[in-house]
């Protein structure tokens, strides 16, 4: 049996350091932090006042997968998911904890999302209609919508502290962050898609897109953190129903989406609960992703 779902989680006797849409984190010590992801889930940027269970399992394990199996690409910042190998004021916390814990390796983080699309969907689009390229990048005329990318490209986005993220061209983030840095980031976000979307094929899945975070750690090593590949943070297709030409249907959000769509709702906080069948088929995909992606029930 799994653990009841979480909105928020309950540790006391650590320092909160962000609570973000997702995750819970908490400062363990200077070296350490705690990301406890929650059974959150946003919609059209608002966060909702329904839990959708197991969720916050799914994108810890996932990551997990992720993490070990892109581990020759870069290191990361996962320590141990393992409440049992965690701190006291942390195992007391075990039953609610547990299994959507990480202790990962504090770092600096990169003010820029490294953005990777392989197709051409979302704000990409968007940009591709009104000015033909994305990021920077100039793109063969005639594109359709959803369609697949001559070859990856990086688009980097700023992270904006409230509201939506901006697209940036590599140009601008080498003025931000300096040359080496973003060569460094580009190559390696573009390693890191095309090894996860080569192997997420042969599992009858497309990656889309996905974004990935950096920091440099206390040796001043840059590694892999936050979550990685998820259906939070990438749109996975089911590659036996892709039809480009059209939007597709996200993997995850989809029912909550068409659900909020039917509301007289203006997408400003607060957002309205959804239905508990909503809820349930919502878990379903995400555990459903989980297993197509791993092979393995969770
Ligand atoms: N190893 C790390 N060091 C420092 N910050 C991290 C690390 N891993 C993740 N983070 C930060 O923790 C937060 C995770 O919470 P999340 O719910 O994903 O936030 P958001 O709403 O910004 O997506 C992000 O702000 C992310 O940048
Ligand atoms: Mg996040």
């Amino acid at each position: 049996m799994s653990a009841a779902a979480l909105l928020q989680s309950p540790i006391s006797d650590l320092k909160v350091t962000r609570r973000g849409k997702v995750r819970d984190v908490y400062a363990v010590d200077d070296q350490q932090l705690l990301l406890v992801a929650t059974d959150r889930i946003s919609a059209f940027d608002c966060i909702l006042p329904t839990p959708i269970e197991r969720k916050g399992e799914v994108l810890t394990a996932l990551s997990e997968f992720w993490f070990k199996k892109l581990g020759a690409v870069v290191p990361n910042h996962l320590i141990t998911t393992s409440i049992e190998e965690m701190p006291e004021p942390i195992r007391r916390h075990a039953d609610q904890l547990r299994g959507r814990s990480m202790l990962v390796q504090r770092t600096e983080v990169f003010p820029v999302e490294c953005v990777v699309r392989g197709y051409i969907v979302g704000s990409g689009w968007k940009d591709y209609q009104r000015t033909g390229e994305i990021c920077g990048h100039r793109l063969p005329e005639g594109l359709i919508e959803s369609q697949e990318l001559p070859a990856p490209i990086f688009t980097p986005a700023t992270k904006a502290e409230e509201g939506h993220d901006e697209n940036i061209s590599e140009q601008r983030m080498r003025e931000l962050l300096g040359d080496e840095d973003t060569t460094f980031l580009r190559d390696t976000s573009l390693r890191l898609y095309n090894e996860a979307r080569e192997y997420a094929r042969t599992r009858g899945i497309i990656i889309a897109d996905t974004k990935f975070e950096f920091g440099r750690d206390v040796n001043g090593r840059i590694i892999l953190i936050d979550e990685a590949l998820t259906p939070d943070s990438s749109r996975f297709w089911p590659l036996g129903e892709y039809a480009p030409g059209k939007s597709q249907p996200s993997f995850d959000k989809q029912f909550v989406r068409d659900y909020l769509e039917t509301l007289d709702w203006n997408k400003q906080p607060p957002a309205p609960a959804i239905p508990s069948e909503i809820a349930m088929a919502t878990t379903a995909r995400y555990l459903e992703a989980y297993k197509l992606l791993t092979g393995e029930e969770l």
